[in-house]
């Protein structure tokens, strides 16, 4: 019936939808026709399971999103804005493409492509109400793995500094979880404490070591933790969950008996990029651990890759470094080396700083060919993650695992090298690999 009615105000004609009641139909006609659907036929019931899905996870109340998009009322006068966002593809903020034979990744941010011409398309008509649909839109936080098993909270609260000061603000926090029997890991994330401000988390696991570290640079500091950037600061730290807007991020195991131990006597540094331009306040996240169901089978290997020596000029346009990783047979493991054994690849886990432009991570077997296992042609500091394949990537002995990271250094006085501050850069892609298929 809607479609109908579209069809009709296409050709320009009359007598269609609520304007047939209204007494001077002739005058009104256009405008009401507008407001029925857009060019597609979509109303608001048609694009709201997309905006609910993909949307509402980050714009609703007390979220980082800044403002809601829940409601009618609130979308459709942003009308405008949402259809350049999301025909530009800067929302939902998602980094990974699938051009050039890449792999899919399963992430509710990677929105297909039909669906997002239907927004956009229904956006630029002018976001027509149509019939029917949700009063509100509701995002349901449950992950794939159901309730957390354990919990661990920062151990004081912390309220960043306000936007006067600063707009991002990383911070480490050393949280002890008095861990004295080692425990199966699932997966773990972090439940933040304040989601208007919290912008992402990253949890590592550390050796008792450099947890006395770690504390002695929170003790240097004014206020619980110490200001961290890239990472935890200490080396070696293993990062061990990542939580992102939405609750996407939970890293779910290829199979439910592959997990890995956390060691009796470790502890955890939850580092946390907050972002206060929308809002302010006091924080105090959870770090949350799943257990993993069944006994563990297989500890999932990770293979991390890194250029530690690249030189970025000042005012350069772009500037390449690669470095590579190798496949061995089965139970060679060289684990956070520069080997590992074969295996499924099932997630990649990217990083660089503020001057990547553009990273890739590819397989390169034995005889020269190559395929892609991620690749991200803009690169984002404010949106990386850790990325879960939807089909593994098979790696065999012989191949080699090679990351190229690009930057780009217009307007910096200094040279760039590896380091953990904000002005240093990094490149490297971790990637985890179980013996499935
Ligand atoms: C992972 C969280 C997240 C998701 C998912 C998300 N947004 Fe956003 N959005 C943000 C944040 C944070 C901002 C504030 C600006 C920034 O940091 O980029 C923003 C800003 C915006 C803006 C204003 C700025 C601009 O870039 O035009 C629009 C419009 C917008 N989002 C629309 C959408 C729509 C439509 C969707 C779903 C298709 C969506 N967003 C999904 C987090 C998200």
């Amino acid at each position: 019936m809607r479609r109908s009615c579209t069809l009709v105000f296409l050709l320009a004609s009359s007598g269609c939808g609520p304007s047939v009641e209204t007494p001077d139909a002739h005058v009104a006609d256009d405008a009401d026709a507008r407001q029925d659907t857009g060019p597609a036929g979509d109303g608001w019931a048609e694009v709201a399971p997309i905006l609910e899905r993909r949307c509402v996870p980050c714009h609703r109340d007390g979220e980082i999103g800044g403002f809601g998009l829940d409601t009618y009322e609130r979308v459709a006068p942003l009308a405008p804005s949402i259809a350049g966002a999301v025909s530009s593809g800067r929302m939902p903020p998602f980094l990974p493409s699938e051009d050039d034979g890449c792999p899919s990744v399963d992430d509710f941010r990677n929105v297909p492509a039909a669906d997002r011409a239907r927004l956009v398309g229904w956006a630029e008509a002018g976001a027509p109400r149509g019939i029917g649909g949700p009063d509100r839109l509701v995002h349901t936080s449950e992950g794939p793995l159901g309730p957390a098993d354990r919990r661990f909270a920062m151990e004081l609260a912390y309220t960043p500094p306000p936007l006067t000061t600063r707009a991002d603000d990383y911070r480490c926090f050393v949280i002890d979880p008095h861990v004295s029997a080692p425990f199966p890991t699932a997966a773990m994330s972090v439940e933040p404490g304040n989601r208007a401000i919290v912008h992402h988390a990253i949890t590592f696991m550390v050796a008792p070591a450099q947890a006395d570290e770690a504390r002695r640079l929170d003790d240097a500091e004014e206020g619980p933790g110490y200001t961290c950037y890239g990472g935890a600061m200490v080396t070696p730290a293993y990062a061990s969950g990542l939580w992102v807007p939405g609750d996407a991020s939970v890293l779910e195991p290829p199979r439910e008996d592959v997990g890995y131990w956390f060691p009796a006597g470790w502890q955890l540094i939850l580092q946390v990029h907050y972002n206060v331009e929308h809002a302010h306040g006091e924080d105090r996240s959870e770090v949350v651990v799943w257990e993993t169901p069944v006994p563990i089978g297989e500890v999932p290997r990770n293979l991390l890759v890194g250029d530690y020596d690249f030189v970025i000029p000042p005012r350069t346009a772009r500037v390449e470094g690669t470095a590579s990783g190798w496949f061995t047979a089965a139970g060679t493991s060289d684990v956070l080396g520069v080997s590992a054994a074969e295996g499924t690849i099932y997630a990649v886990t990217p990083h660089m700083h503020e001057l990547g432009q553009s990273l890739r991570v590819q397989l390169v077997h034995a005889d020269g060919t190559s395929q892609c296992v991620l690749s991200i042609p803009a690169w984002d500091f404010h949106w990386q993650g850790v990325f879960r394949l939807h089909e593994g990537v098979r790696a065999v002995a012989g191949d080699e695992l090679r990351v190229t990271c690009a930057w780009s250094n217009p307007d910096g006085d200094e040279t760039v090298t590896w380091g953990e501050g904000t002005s240093d850069e990094m490149c490297y892609a971790s990637v985890a690999l179980y013996s499935g298929r």
